[in-house]
């Protein structure tokens, strides 16, 4: 077998087998194939695709291409989730603690942000104290004694995508349906949980721009995680404006606190919901109404926020903050955006809205940037609202003042204002079993 014939195999339309698989995603992460041929094959799927069977192989390869976390000695069963990115996620900060209450195990690894989606590991960071990297048997105990512990992702988690998600990067191959699905899947297979939720994000702030391409994706990515023997479920959210309305580390942290608290915004609050009963479903066999119920109660009787507390406690974050959110560190400045013109907001430019919270500082451009945890965007109307010329539609927060003036003219240009009210558009587009 060579490198060379499994780029020709696959440049005339072929399905390739699992052998040649396992050989070009072992061969590439052990350095044995060059980038250039790898780039090659990666652009011949791209253009020709997969067959199922040869997806789920890839996937399961590039899983197998490094550590998998072992969750066997959690007793209970483990739910994982993962959104495809966007701006202003925090659900994972909010709906862990939920379904922790209710009984489900969460044992979840996350990211770091990168470009304009935000990280959940950056917000946690932005509690004081709280320790994103514990050993492996402290991480499983505290699970097993709270039934949730959030950390970042170890280091050789699927070192596969790893490498070849980078060279995607500078290929234009990353937009491609069965190379994320296979991404995506493969770390959340070596993540270990055995239930798995997907928000596939639709909208202008998004990797997917319509329903169609969503719905692929979503397929897809629930048909590997059936043959890896997960239950996986995957649920079609809009991304067409930010969700809630904060964007920004410690700002996003303090909106999931309200949500905790019954206090948070109607969209975030009902996709929460939402997300967290299908979750519920995942790990048991209650049906949707019962799920949603009992998720709309541990609201509303405080359990959710009393496991967000033991989750900040355990990981040695500092809870007083938690408990008096107007301790989090504030920016040194804080810009009113002021609406230019009268009128309805008729679309917002979200993945624009994401590069400016960058550019206060909440994100990176480049993986080594330093990120400011208080840094961010608070929305104070978003698309469908009607606005008066001279209305204050937004608050930056930043502390570098070189960036402010350029950040209100790239916010106040993110924003598009017409006499006509926009069609309103449902938060979740599609549940796919
Ligand atoms: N997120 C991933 O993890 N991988 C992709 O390919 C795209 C989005």
């Amino acid at each position: 077998m060579t490198m060379y014939d499994i780029i020709d195999k696959k440049r005339h339309g072929k399905a390739l087998n699992k052998e040649e698989i396992e050989y070009f995603v072992h061969g590439y992460v052990d350095e044995k194939i060059p980038d250039y041929q790898m780039a090659s094959l990666l652009m011949a799927i791209c253009c020709n695709g997969m067959e199922m069977e040869e997806l789920t192989n890839l996937t399961i390869a590039m899983a197998n291409s490094g550590d998998k976390f072992d969750l066997s000695p959690v007793n209970g069963v483990t739910v994982d989730k993962h959104s495809t990115g966007g701006v202003g996620d925090k659900t994972t900060l909010i709906v862990g603690p939920i379904v922790a209450s209710l009984g489900c195990k969460v044992a979840k690894m996350s990211g770091r942000g990168l470009g304009f989606t935000g990280g959940t590991i950056d917000k946690l960071e932005s509690i004081e104290g709280y320790n994103v990297i514990i050993p492996e048997n402290d991480f499983i105990n505290q699970v097993n004694r709270i039934g949730i512990g959030l950390i970042s992702s170890s280091g050789n988690l699927a070192p596969a995508d790893k490498k070849i998600y980078a060279l995607r990067d500078v290929t234009a191959t990353v937009e491609s349906i069965p190379l994320i699905a296979s991404s995506i899947m493969s770390k959340k297979i070596a993540s270990g949980s055995k239930c798995i939720l997907l928000d596939v994000k639709m909208g202008s702030g998004a990797f997917m721009q319509d329903l169609e391409n969503a719905t692929q994706l979503a397929e897809k990515m629930v048909n590997i995680g059936k043959l890896a023997n997960r239950n996986t479920m995957a649920i079609i959210t809009n991304m067409d404006m930010p969700l809630g309305l904060k964007i920004g580390n410690n700002l996003e942290v303090q909106e999931s606190i309200d949500v905790l608290k019954g206090k948070g915004p109607e969209d975030l609050t009902n996709l929460c919901v939402e997300l967290a009963s299908c979750m519920l479903m995942l790990c048991t066999n209650k049906n949707k109404e019962e799920c949603i119920s009992l998720v709309k109660k541990s609201i509303e009787d405080g359990t959710a926020y009393s496991k967000f507390r033991e989750l900040v406690i355990a990981q040695g974050g500092n809870v007083n903050v938690i408990d008096n959110p107007e301790l989090f560190k504030k920016s040194k400045y804080i810009i009113e955006v002021k609406a230019n013109k009268t009128g309805y907001i008729y679309k917002m430019n979200t993945s624009s809205i994401g590069r400016i919270s960058c550019i206060l500082g909440a994100g990176r451009e480049r993986k080594e940037d330093i990120i400011d945890y208080s840094a961010g965007i608070e929305l104070l109307k978003k698309t469908g609202d009607f606005i008066k010329e001279g209305d204050i539609i937004a608050k930056l927060h930043t502390s570098n003042n070189k960036i402010m003036e350029e950040a209100e003219k790239l916010y106040l240009n993110s924003i598009e204002i017409s006499n006509e009210e926009p069609e309103k558009k449902p938060m979740v587009y599609k549940i796919i079993k």
